[in-house]
């Protein structure tokens, strides 16, 4: 069969529009297409690809894991799930946890607890879920609409109801939104798909207070931030203000389809038996990989990597726009970071993508204003060195077109 990008128009639901070219192998932090062309990933699978492509020890967790088991349903409970789970709750705040495949649905069962901790608690009145815009927390139906973005939950009939937007980082809209009815405050400790946009202390710790003041979960939404991504094994840790409920993903599994949903216990009685599930929810396979992440990123060599990692990262870039003049802020923090474009270069951020990828460097926006790298964590200092000399050149020609 002749495997091409344009079979992909042929035989897909149109709702992506993929790059031309089609990875076969990756290792590291190195990719390779169909035709042996070889680019550098500064884009981890959308911050996803924690430890690289192809990590040996999680190859070698993934090949004995499969020839144990694979699959067993929530019937029965199995090893990897029970020891990543108490991997989990030793590494931070929770006490329970309950896993998910992906992003959305650990965010779907966040958001369907709280609702239920509230009814359970306070009655049916108290339902309201604050969120914020630009906030991005998943592709359901409930996930979408929670999120900051009309024009992804628009156009598929009547919405999830008693869902308010406030913007990010304003603690008096906050103030004057929530009351005795909001069950929840939704939010990500970074913003990422939203552009990479960090919370202010006063206004994180502000959020806390009045979630306390109005007896509302406070539901931190790591599925990008988490798992080492910010220096922090998730980033809650390093802005001294603990949620009630975390959700987390695409690293965790380090490409293995795996989220969790972290809370304590008093919290999650709440989801008593029946009331919520998943089939694949805690797979072995899902669940060994993780556990092997989780080994290996929770160390210091790791999380300290990742911060000077990141200096090195912002150094090249503030190099390059020491020549250019095109950013107007590098932000973010650890390896989640963000190149936003001045004025001159506004809703350009395709444009510097795409000549990125002709320089065989991959990386990713956020939005129309803001270049965003979300590589390996343990990304070496060379390939990180030479990934921005691509990204030089393709700043060069972006800036000249
Ligand atoms: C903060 C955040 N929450 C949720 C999601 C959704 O995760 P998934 O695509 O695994 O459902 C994403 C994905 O980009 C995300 O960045």
């Amino acid at each position: 069969m002749n495997v091409t990008r344009k079979l992909f128009d042929e035989v897909m639901v149109p709702n992506y529009n993929p790059a031309a070219t089609i990875p076969v192998k990756g290792l590291g932090s190195r990719l390779w297409d169909q035709t042996g062309a070889e680019f550098i990933d500064f884009a981890g699978g959308i911050a996803v690809n924690v430890l690289g492509h192809c990590h040996p020890e999680l190859v070698k967790t993934l090949q004995e894991q499969s020839e144990k088991v694979w699959h067993l349903s929530n019937v029965l409970t199995n090893e990897p799930a029970l020891r990543l789970a108490k991997k989990l709750t030793q590494a931070t705040f929770a006490e329970k946890v309950y896993f998910a495949n992906s992003g959305a649905e650990a965010n779907e069962a966040a958001l369907k607890l709280a609702r239920r901790y509230a009814v359970d608690n306070f009655g049916s009145e108290k339902n309201q879920i604050i969120a914020f815009n630009q906030g991005f927390h998943g592709r359901t139906f409930f996930t979408v609409t929670v999120g900051g973005q009309a024009a992804y939950s628009d156009g598929f009939g009547p919405k999830p109801s008693a869902i308010d937007h406030i913007d990010y980082n304003d603690l008096a809209a906050l103030e004057t939104l929530i009351s005795d009815k909001t069950c929840a405050v939704m939010m990500e400790p970074i913003q990422g798909e939203g552009g990479v946009v960090s919370p202010e202390s006063e206004f994180v710790k502000g959020v806390r207070t009045l979630c306390d003041k109005h007896n509302a979960l406070l539901i931190f939404d790591e599925v990008q931030s988490g798992v080492g991504r910010t220096g922090d094994l998730y980033a809650y840790m390093g802005l001294d203000v603990t949620p009630d409920i975390l959700t987390t993903a695409k690293s965790l599994g380090g490409g293995f389809p795996i989220a969790a949903m972290l809370t304590t216990t008093e919290i999650a009685k709440h989801l008593k038996v029946g009331t919520h599930g998943s089939t694949y929810g805690g797979n072995p396979l899902g669940c060994a990989v993780a556990e092997k992440v989780l080994d290996i990123v929770n160390t210091p060599e790791v999380l300290d990597g990742v911060k000077h990692k990141e200096a090195l990262f912002r150094s090249g870039l503030e190099k390059i726009n020491t020549q250019y003049q095109c950013f107007s802020e590098i932000r973010g923090k650890g390896l989640l970071l963000g190149a936003v474009l001045n004025e001159q270069y506004a809703g350009r951020s395709r444009d510097f993508l795409v000549a990125a990828a002709a320089e065989n460097l991959m990386c990713l926006v956020a939005g129309a204003n803001v270049v965003r790298f979300a590589p390996s964590l343990v990304i070496s200092d060379e390939d990180i060195l030479e990934g921005l000399s691509r990204f030089e050149r393709a700043v060069a020609k972006t800036v000249a077109s």
